[in-house]
């Protein structure tokens, strides 16, 4: 047992999954990002934050021995054997253009700009594509009955991967709906924020300037050593968490 451990160790399990219908043999503990790159695959495109949330890996793929097509980050589900999958780079979804300074805060806008929500018919497939167990058939319905601020906090996680677009079959572009309500409540519905605002006036005022340029100037070495010397938050404060070194805030 012992000696078949450190066999694993060294030699990791292999697994053959296929991309873009080519076969390769990767570590079984992969992810479909990380046994792409395994395989020979130098991802310029559909690859971000490698964390789950930028949204830009949204895979397709489907398991042996099941006619379902699949949908997920790539770099957060593992391969499985014989998976077969495909990347998708680039969703072209539609994209209303709209000025957020003069729109008209209300649901009426959001149904002007985005006519097709009313084509939805509640199949909830949407909801099931979703990699951040979003109620995406739930914010969509919010945002058909004109409820901006509940369409708003309903999406909030969203990651803008497209992977509920891409399985719609009424052609939603969900995302583009929700992003859409998140920057009207924003910008339009929430109370100003009075600490927000002394914040910014004291960027303006040119409070960090001289600062700035001396870390503009500093090298490498002395860049990381500040780095690592930071005060960071600790992982478990709560609220009332305030940094000892003030003259920076
Ligand atoms: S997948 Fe499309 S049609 Fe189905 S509930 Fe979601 S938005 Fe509506
Ligand atoms: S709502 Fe759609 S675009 Fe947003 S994370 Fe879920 S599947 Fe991706
Ligand atoms: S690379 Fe950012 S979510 Fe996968």
């Amino acid at each position: 047992m012992v000696a078949e451990e450190q066999q694993e160790r060294t030699q990791p399990r292999l697994v053959p999954i296929y991309v873009m219908g080519k076969r390769y043999e990767v570590p079984a503990e992969l992810t479909i990002q990380k046994a792409m790159e395994h395989a020979g695959y130098q991802l310029i495109r559909g690859c971000g934050c490698r964390g789950g949330i930028c949204g830009a890996c949204g895979t397709v793929y489907r398991q042996p021995g099941s006619y379902r097509i699949q949908v997920g980050l790539a770099c957060q589900t593992i391969v499985q054997p014989d998976m077969y999958i495909a990347q998708i780079p680039f969703f072209p979804a539609n994209k209303a253009i709209y000025d957020l300074n003069t729109v008209v805060p209300t649901g009426e806008t959001v149904a002007a700009l985005y006519p097709e929500i009313f084509k939805c018919f509640g199949c909830n497939t949407c909801t099931k594509s979703c990699p951040m167990d979003i109620d995406v058939m739930e914010y969509m319905s919010q945002a058909l009955r004109g409820n901006v601020r509940k369409a708003a906090e309903l999406s909030f996680d969203c990651v803008m991967c497209g992977l509920c677009t891409a399985r719609c079959p009424a052609e939603q572009v969900q995302y583009q709906v929700a992003i859409l309500c998140r920057r009207i409540y924003g910008k339009h519905l929430t109370p100003k924020s009075s600490h927000l605002e002394e914040a910014v006036s004291t960027v303006q005022a040119g409070k960090f300037e001289e600062k700035l340029r001396e870390l503009m100037g500093a090298d490498v070495k002395e860049l990381k050593k500040r780095y690592v010397a930071r005060e960071t938050e600790p992982d478990m404060a709560d609220e009332s968490w305030k940094p000892k070194a003030r003259e920076d805030l």
